[in-house]
């Protein structure tokens, strides 16, 4: 409320007026019908909601938001956001330092497939009829967004971690027809990070354009506690041409905040090519002169802004140690399957999310298993998610597994909240008892 106030004494000296809201006397009313209506949702901020890519938005982020909804700034020009603009630059500078970027080009949309259409839209332009590739693994929208921009796409297939793998793509390579590798740091399914360095490499030999597709592993750049593989991945992440980030996944925002940054400012030139474009460090840039939506919200801009000067995104500091908890929890769990003869365990996290099945005689009792124990979990409020995953992600786990489906039905949990850590027992206990319930069913 202190807030507000002090906003609402920012536009003291305007000539009064009489604000008209119609309906506003039934105002209490229908929000308690709203009220009633969203009970019908997951409990997505409770620490036993461990199933999809969701996080509750930090506080400072909600109030933020909401302070700037007094106002409701548009940032797709200055006139239409000015305050909000120059917070989105702030704040997308510091996304870009993460990456160790200074003079780049970069803003704020709708969420992760926006950026990655943009992105995309780019690297299209820059290699006109070159096919696109990305993992077998690569989020589904990649297929989409190409299919919209109506540029060639190819899917490339995955080592037994999920990652994309090196050897096939570089055979790919020697035909000379690709302009683009989009490199997952972070699959939607798994959390596998693909192998950049090597990535990278060939990109050097083929001369095609990396795009990094960061929409949910990004932030781990700050995270100390990532294995060799993905360390090293994530250190060369400042190497790519483009990356996509979504502060609406690991950055603790509401819905509706993406984030898509190329390390070429001239980049611009391809979003307006009937005035000079301009640079990243101009103070005069209007976002929506680099920016395929034009309406974008102020207010998310405030609310990120606002977030990052309340938890800096540093190594070691406390929005890392948010992520760093996360991903122990994920291993915590790991650790915990591995041990029980009951589960398998495909491949270790490499970030904060864990794929598991119950064992059977077939892949096809397992996968009928899996569902039945992500239902039985769910009447015990621990939320997970299923996944379909190839049997070969597993193999090395199958043991005398009849294989009668290629894909296997899993459970899949994102432990993606802090809070994930200090319940991992409470967790194992649901899950187990869960898995007893169904076991105890299928005997
Ligand atoms: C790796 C990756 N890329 C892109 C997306 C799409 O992002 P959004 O749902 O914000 O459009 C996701 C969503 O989970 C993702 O995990």
């Amino acid at each position: 409320m202190e807030a507000v106030k002090k906003l609402d004494a920012g536009f003291s000296e305007l000539q009064a007026y009489e604000s008209v809201a119609p309906g506003i006397e039934r105002l209490a009313e229908v929000l308690e019908a709203t009220a009633e209506r969203l009970k019908d949702n997951y409990p997505y901020f409770h620490p036993l909601y461990a199933g999809q890519m969701l996080k509750p938005p930090h506080p400072v982020a909600r109030l933020a938001y909401a302070l700037a909804m007094w106002i409701n700034p548009n940032n797709h020009a200055l006139d239409g956001g000015r305050a909000t603009s120059a917070m989105e630059k702030e704040a997308v500078v510091e996304i870009g330092g993460m990456f160790g970027w200074r003079n780049f080009l970069g803003h704020l949309c709708g969420g992760g497939t926006m950026a990655n259409l943009e992105a995309l839209w780019v690297a299209g332009q820059l290699h006109p009829g070159k096919k696109i590739l990305a993992s077998e693994q690569a989020h589904y929208t990649h297929g989409r967004i190409t299919g919209v921009l109506q540029l060639p796409f190819e899917t490339v297939p995955c080592d037994a971690r999920g990652r994309m793998d090196a050897h096939t793509l570089a055979k790919r390579l020697e035909r000379g027809d690709v302009g683009t590798v989009v490199a997952t740091m972070g699959t939607t399914a798994t959390g596998s990070v693909d192998p950049l360095p090597e990535v990278l490499a060939l990109g050097e030999k083929h001369r095609f354009r990396v795009h990094a597709d960061a929409a949910y592993g990004g932030y781990f750049a700050l995270a100390a506690n990532l294995e060799p593989d993905a360390a090293r991945a994530f250190a060369r992440i400042g190497e790519v041409d483009s990356i996509v980030i979504d502060p609406h996944k690991h950055g603790l925002q509401p819905y509706g905040c993406g984030c898509v940054l190329f390390r070429d400012p001239g980049a611009g030139r391809l979003y307006k090519h009937d005035s000079p474009y301009t640079y990243f460090s101009s103070a005069e840039l209007h976002l929506g002169e680099i920016s395929l939506e034009c309406s974008r919200p102020g207010a998310a801009a405030a609310a990120l802004w606002a977030t990052q000067k309340l938890l800096p995104l540093k190594k070691g500091g406390e929005f890392a140690r948010g992520l760093e908890r996360g991903r122990n929890a994920a291993l915590a769990l790991f650790e915990k399957l591995l041990a029980d003869a009951r589960f398998m365990t495909a491949l270790a996290p490499e970030l904060d999310i864990v794929v598991f099945a119950p064992k059977a005689a077939s892949v096809s009792e397992a996968s009928a298993l899996s569902r039945k124990i992500f239902e039985a979990a769910a009447k015990r409020d621990l939320h997970l998610a299923v996944a379909e995953l190839p049997v070969r992600f597993w193999a090395a786990n199958l043991e005398a597994m009849k294989l009668d489906r290629e894909t296997l039905t899993c459970l899949r949990s994102v432990l993606m909240k802090p809070e994930h850590f200090d319940w991992v027992d409470r967790i194992w206990d649901l899950l187990t008892a869960s898995a007893r319930e169904v076991f105890g069913a299928r005997n």
